[in-house]
């Protein structure tokens, strides 16, 4: 048995942050065994880590991010979205055909999640099967888990960067085959987007999800321009979603990106079949997507998640993320002019950590669940009077220090 002590700080849920000073984790290779305010008596012979001062929060869950655009992170805001993606982002994510620049890539992405205190994801790769499963070895080795998918597109991806219809469904069934052997890492089904898949691959895709009791991630009315586009390609629909609805790929297991310009009817369709809407406030605000209904969706009882949407959005830190999260919001009430209340900390932070934690079937800082954590250190940053330890989370929140996070946990092992 191990025993981490600390300042704990994490969410109950939404509106309960939970604050424990002077903690004490105790865990084992099965979860964590229990939370105790003094050191448990009936765990004399445990490995005591001490960490003084320090903050220990949940560690992040990022649940959108494009694997094969981490090359391309920084560069080339300067388009909307259809633009951009066959401007920067398909020639970039055509290099992963490429085995080596794969494994040269994705070595680097995993060890940055572990730095940043990211260890749960639900990720993109590109169409490469081949990448994709350097991508999870790399993720494994590194001690990031969660689920990954091998993307769909049979149209509209330009020379270098499609398939056909029968290679992309075979594909996926190799890939399904092929990562069974990780044991942390899962696949989830991928269509990239209505505009990138046809009616037969959805059709497939709908179905394989279903034989093989696979979840489903893709994008959603992120853009005027894309939701006209899906229009085109189904006439016989009034609202995006229909055209995953129609194939089997919208339920309680499906996590769709963005839904910023998701109308009432779509909003309560999302409710409806339990999906999952994953807020990418960064990318929204590069691609200049516009400004989700977060609080709507929030008090429709709609799950949300937080994304860093990769290389949509610049910064793979889900402590910026949260923080573009409560900008967005701000942005969005003042569009609103209704006096919505913006998110605050806490409720951003919820959306990063504890929320999307039960996607992975994890409770969070409770026994029986495994450990996913980081913790903090801020002792190097000047002040001129004691700060409570909520002031603490708030500051690490918006302004995180190089090497200020001095350990990160994943899946009840040490990965930093
Ligand atoms: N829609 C389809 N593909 C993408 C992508 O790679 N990034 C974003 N932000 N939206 C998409
Ligand atoms: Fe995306």
């Amino acid at each position: 048995m191990d025993v981490i002590k600390g300042n704990l700080v994490f969410s109950k849920s939404l509106n309960e942050l939970v604050i424990r000073e002077n903690a004490y984790i105790a865990f084992d290779d099965k979860g964590i065994e229990g939370i105790y305010d003094s050191f448990p008596s009936h765990l004399k012979d445990a490995n005591l880590t001490d960490y003084g001062n320090a903050l220990i929060l949940p560690s992040f869950c990022d649940m959108h991010l494009h694997a094969p655009q981490y090359p391309m992170l920084g560069i080339g805001m300067d388009l909307p979205l259809i633009d951009w993606l066959n401007t920067y982002t398909f020639p970039t994510e055509a290099h992963f055909a490429d085995k080596e620049v794969a494994r040269r890539v994705y070595s680097v992405l995993a060890k940055e999640l572990i730095k940043k205190g990211t260890t749960r994801v639900a990720m993109f790769s590109s169409l490469h099967t081949d990448a994709t499963i350097i991508l999870m070895e790399e993720l494994e080795k590194a001690g990031v888990v969660g689920y990954v998918g091998k993307v769909n597109m049979d149209r509209n991806g330009g020379v270098n960067l499609q398939e056909t219809t029968e290679e992309s469904i075979n594909e996926t069934i190799r890939f399904i085959k092929e990562s069974k052997k990780f044991k942390h890492l899962k696949p989830i089904i991928t269509p990239r987007f209505t505009p990138s898949c046809t009616n037969e691959l959805m059709e497939a895709l709908g179905r394989i999800a279903r034989d093989y009791n696979l979840p489903i991630q893709s994008h959603l009315s992120e853009n005027v321009g894309e939701i006209a586009w899906v229009k085109e390609l189904h006439p016989d629909t009034t609202n995006y979603y229909e055209s995953y609805e129609k194939y089997g790929l919208w339920n309680s297991r499906t996590l769709m990106a963005h839904c910023v310009h998701s109308n009432e009817k779509e909003l309560s369709a999302i409710k409806d079949a339990g999906v999952a809407v994953v807020h990418c406030p960064s990318s929204n605000e590069n691609l200049t997507s516009g400004y989700a209904r977060v609080r709507k969706m929030l008090d429709m009882g709609i799950t949300v998640y937080l994304g860093s949407d990769i290389a949509g959005g610049d910064h793979l830190s889900m402590f910026d993320n949260v923080a573009a999260a409560i900008r967005a919001s701000k942005a969005r009430m003042k569009m609103d002019e209704d006096n919505t209340p913006f998110l605050n900390v806490e409720e951003a932070f919820y959306l990063a950590t504890t929320a999307p934690a039960s996607f992975f079937g994890d409770k969070t800082f409770e026994k029986g669940a495994p450990l996913h954590a980081i913790v903090l250190t801020d002792d190097n940053l000047p002040t001129v009077r004691k700060l409570s330890v909520k002031e603490r989370f708030e500051r690490a929140i918006y302004r995180q220090e190089e090497n200020a996070i001095k350990a990160v946990y994943s899946e009840n092992k040490r990965v930093l």
